[in-house]
């Protein structure tokens, strides 16, 4: 069944406070717009229409797919009236969902359950009970219970206020419809504005049953106001991942104290310690532990792998993500990042920076490194305090480090420089010329000791 999507985000947001629009505001890493748009995209046939009005050019441009109908309501005057400026793009025969950007958790399954009610003659509402129902439009039934009109907050009297049942707003009805009804909404209340709401009296006096379905979570209806609500609907969606990946075989030290804000794939038996936030495409294989405190952005971390307290992973979608093997251990306070690749049983271990660097199967980087634009084989041991020189303040080079090489601490690897196969660098080298294999290299001053020295004494006054 074909689905013309209409979403409404033409309101200011005011109340948020913000230069950045409403609907822009993130809710686990996405624009709060964008989980409406993507959950409508995925219902059979769906065409997705959304109707901008402030800031319209900012939150166009924050969306690609040409797919998207972009619809200018050029002066707020209701909801009714922003629905009508889409009316010249629905097709014939569909079914026309009215969404809200702003209310952003709203389910797959309730929107086919609407769709499924709102064939024929009748239009399906969604509406919910609230212990607080204050704010919102009340919903009207007659003595049969069938649902006859929406009175909005404003316009409600005393006894109509008292009605606990609210409209969330969301709503199904065939298109051909909502075309020949829209019209006969009137600017005639408190507010002076067309409400979309009148189409349920419209409908019912045409002889169009209103069915009401339920939610089946408040946060699936609950709208982005202010920066408060903003708050409580991002750790409800938190919680919901969380819930998602513990039923997938995931244990958490505190599902509450965890932040995903881009897509995380798991195997099984993987624990995540506390305050640990994960950003873009990050998976995560069978038994990964994850410390307290970790950053963990755009990244692949293969079975067994373990990853202690406070280290960064700062991959990149556009300039390479980090890549760990299986059983690989990083840090306490490591930072791997973009295009770091770390083959099977690597080591790297605290205040130790990677970058486009590849190291080979059981290499170790234990302490206080820079490994800049780096190939290291395997077997490699790099002493504490090694920095690959690779910048020159213009260009960036290259180093190569051989299987099975010994780095001694405190070297300096000035780049473009290569080491050989199980070669051997002197602590505290600084090492520019090519290092052939199986041979010591020390690049230091020779030590002088200078017998019987005496420390200068203190002067009288
Ligand atoms: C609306 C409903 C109310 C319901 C509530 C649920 C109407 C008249 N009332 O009230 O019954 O309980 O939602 O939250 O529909 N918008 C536009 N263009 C406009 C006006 C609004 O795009 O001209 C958009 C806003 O950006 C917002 C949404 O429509 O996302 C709702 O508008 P708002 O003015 O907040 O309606 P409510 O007073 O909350
Ligand atoms: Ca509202």
């Amino acid at each position: 069944m074909a689905t013309d999507v209409i979403i409404l985000a033409a309101g200011q947001g005011t109340r948020m406070q913000s230069a950045l629009p409403k609907v822009l505001h993130p809710l686990g890493g996405r624009p709060l717009l964008a989980h409406v748009i993507d959950t409508a995209s995925r219902l059979d046939d769906a065409q997705v229409s959304i109707v901008i009005g402030h800031q319209a050019e900012a939150i166009k441009s924050h969306f690609t797919d040409p797919a998207l109908n972009w619809v200018e309501q050029r002066e707020q005057l209701g909801t009714g009236h922003a629905v009508k400026q889409v009316l010249p793009h629905l097709r014939q025969g569909s079914s026309a969902l009215i969404l809200y950007g702003d209310v952003p958790l709203i389910e797959l399954d309730t929107l086919a359950a609407l769709l499924n009610q709102s064939t024929g003659k009748t239009l399906a509402l969604l509406s919910a009970e609230l212990a607080d129902p204050t704010g919102y439009g009340r919903i009207i039934r007659d003595a049969n219970d069938d649902v006859t009109a929406i009175v909005e907050q404003k316009d409600a009297n005393a006894e109509q206020l008292e009605i606990s049942e609210i409209n969330t707003g969301v709503m199904c009805l065939e298109s051909d419809k909502l075309k020949s009804w829209i019209s006969e909404i009137k600017a005639n209340n408190a507010q002076e504005e067309f409400y979309l709401t009148d189409i349920i009296a419209i409908a019912k006096s045409h002889d169009c049953q209103i069915q009401t379905c339920r939610p089946a979570s408040l946060n699936e209806i609950e709208g982005v106001n202010t920066r408060a609500q903003l708050a409580k609907l991002e750790r409800a969606y938190q919680g919901q991942v969380a819930n998602r990946l513990m039923a997938a075989g995931v244990s958490f030290a505190d599902p509450e104290r965890f932040d995903c804000r881009g897509e995380l794939v798991t195997g099984t038996d993987v624990f995540i310690d506390v305050n640990c936030v994960f950003e873009g495409q990050v998976q995560l294989g069978d038994g990964v532990h994850i410390g307290p405190n970790c950053v963990i952005a755009h990244a692949n971390i293969g079975a067994e792998a373990v990853i202690k307290a406070n280290t960064v992973i700062d991959g990149s979608a556009s300039k390479g993500a980090v890549a760990i093997g299986a059983g690989v251990q990083v840090g306490p306070f490591a930072r791997l990042r973009e295009g770091t690749v770390l083959a099977d049983d690597v080591r790297i271990g605290n205040f130790v920076e990677t970058k486009k660097s590849h190291l080979g199967r059981g290499s170790k980087a234990n302490h206080l490194t820079y490994l800049g634009d780096a190939e290291i084989g395997a077997g490699v041991n790099i002493g504490a305090g090694t920095i690959t020189c690779n910048y020159d303040g213009v260009n960036k080079h290259q180093t190569t480090i051989d299987d099975g090489a010994f780095i001694g601490s405190n070297s300096s690897l000035v780049a473009p420089v290569s080491i050989g196969k199980d070669a051997t660098i002197g602590a505290g080298s600084t090492i520019s010329k090519t290092v052939p294999d199986d041979s010591l290299s020390v690049g230091r001053c020779n030590q002088r000791n200078i017998a019987g020295w005496k420390r200068p004494e203190k002067k009288p006054d």
